[in-house]
């Protein structure tokens, strides 16, 4: 056990899953009394969960580092850590180039933060735990479940991944693919919906893959049947799925299943076969585009997102049409797009032909203005038509209106009080903007 009443101070970078492993650890370091604050000068643990997928996010994390020596300084039994994919990434190195950082844990080691904490306490020695087990006991911690607080929540159904695409550091961070066995996931989440939780997001790398690596167990497509029979859980979602994986089952799946949301996160990265073939996708862009028109043909209101990436190693003026042309075709709901970033570690940061940042930075401003767009004009089209909304709190921008999700994963506002959350509504799209629909209750 750790010492008694104090702080932790928490710092959360990256994806999703990085996000809901922030709640866990602050669920496992409160059962060791110590609670979350804002403010860091208050602070007796400060932890940085950190995010290594592009050059960008680890920048960060260094510059953050920087700015605690200072405090450390003043604070001698201040305890520094830093947890997540760059941790995991750089293990030692971290120790050794951060004189004043105290702890370095792993992307499989969270489950070990109060004995870590309380070893670096007792010894003033600094610590690195950054080994891959068979068993992930991370996936297991999931926070108390809150009386009737929260609206929603994540739940982790495995992680890590084994497809390797040449751009990607994941598979060296997160390790390979683990799934979490079934019982466990559909317990989590009966005790959520317990709680007051109505809607869940599953999350893990590759969600369509899940079970692969189990023997026996449930196949992701039977997963979601069995979710969708839990008592009082409205709707999930999941992300993310990876193309080659979406089986027609789970296309089934996703129209039939009442509780699914129909919304589906499907990054294609680019548009070019000669671009994908050196990403090693695993799909081609015709088999790419099968796909979302599958989709939309069982299931017409479907929210199709993506991420893409510009100016990957090789991407010549064609191969970048090609990604546009795929955008104008499909017609997503929304992209995420990012310039290429080489990674340390990653086949393709070997490709010599790498291509300039200019290049890059135009190219992604091309397709922003393009998607922008889009965007707006398939929000357009909801003007009028009426849609189902989980209330999920106040919205930012004005204090009468409150905010939720359409099943299609679309952001509404809509004048309402707050006895509304954690509620289901109608309510009449009347505008459309770029980033989110105004709705009026009906
Ligand atoms: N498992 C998911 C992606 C996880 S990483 C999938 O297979 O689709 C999230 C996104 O970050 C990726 O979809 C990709 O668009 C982007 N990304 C990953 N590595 C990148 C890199 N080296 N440079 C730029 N963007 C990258
Ligand atoms: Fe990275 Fe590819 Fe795995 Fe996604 S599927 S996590 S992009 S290696
Ligand atoms: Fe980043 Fe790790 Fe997530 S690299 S995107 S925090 S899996």
């Amino acid at each position: 056990m750790v010492s008694n009443g104090k702080f932790v101070y928490l710092q959360t970078f990256g994806c999703q899953m990085n996000v809901h492993d922030s709640e866990k650890m602050l669920s496992i370091l409160a059962e060791n009394d110590y609670r979350p604050t804002e403010d860091i000068n208050r602070a007796d643990i400060i932890l940085l969960n950190t995010c290594s997928v592009r050059a960008k996010p680890e920048h960060k994390v260094y510059s953050v580092l920087g700015r605690l020596k200072k405090l450390k300084e003043k604070n001698h039994h201040l305890v520094i850590g830093v947890g997540g994919c760059v941790a995991q990434h750089e293990g030692e190195r971290l120790l050794d180039r951060i004189g004043h950082l105290d702890l370095v844990f792993g992307t499989h080691n969270l489950h070990r933060l109060p004995e870590l904490i309380s070893d670096v306490q007792a010894s003033r020695r600094p610590k690195c735990a950054v080994k891959f087990y068979d068993e992930v006991k991370s996936l297991d911690i999931f926070p108390a479940p809150s009386d009737g607080e929260k609206v929603k929540s994540y739940v982790t159904i495995m992680q890590g991944c084994d497809n390797f695409c040449s751009f990607c550091i994941v598979p060296y961070v997160r390790g390979r693919q683990k799934s979490r066995p079934g019982e466990n996931i559909l317990g989590e989440i009966n005790a959520l919906s317990k709680g007051g939780v109505r809607e869940v997001t599953l999350l893990g790398q590759n969600v369509n893959s899940y079970g692969k690596d189990l023997s026996g167990g449930l196949t992701f497509p039977q997963l979601l049947a069995r979710i969708n029979e839990i008592e009082g859980l409205w709707r999930m979602r999941f992300t993310t799925s990876h193309p080659k994986d979406i089986s027609e089952e789970l296309i089934m799946a996703v129209g039939k299943l009442e509780r699914v949301c129909k919304h589906i996160h499907l990054p294609f990265q680019s548009g070019s076969d000669k671009i994908l073939e050196r990403m090693n996708r695993g799909y081609t862009r015709k088999e790419y585009m099968k796909k979302g028109e599958q989709l939309r043909e069982v299931c017409p209101e479907i929210g199709i997102t993506a991420d893409v990436m510009v100016g990957f190693p090789g991407e010549d003026e064609e191969d970048f049409l090609e990604t546009l042309d795929l955008i104008q075709k499909v017609q997503f709901d929304n992209l995420f797009s990012f310039k290429y970033s080489p990674r340390k570690g990653t086949k393709a940061a070997w490709f010599p032909d790498q291509i300039d940042e200019s290049t890059q930075s135009h190219r992604l401003e091309v397709l922003q203005k393009l998607q922008k767009r889009i965007t707006l004009k398939r929000n357009q089209t909801l003007e009028g038509r009426y849609e189902e909304i989980l209330v999920e709190g106040v919205s930012k921008g004005a204090k009468e209106e409150m905010t939720g999700r359409t099943s299609s994963n679309k952001v509404v506002n809509f004048k309402g009080s707050p006895d509304l959350i954690g509620q289901l509504v109608k309510v009449r799209i009347e505008k459309g903007y770029a980033n989110s629909l105004k709705g009026k209750i009906i």
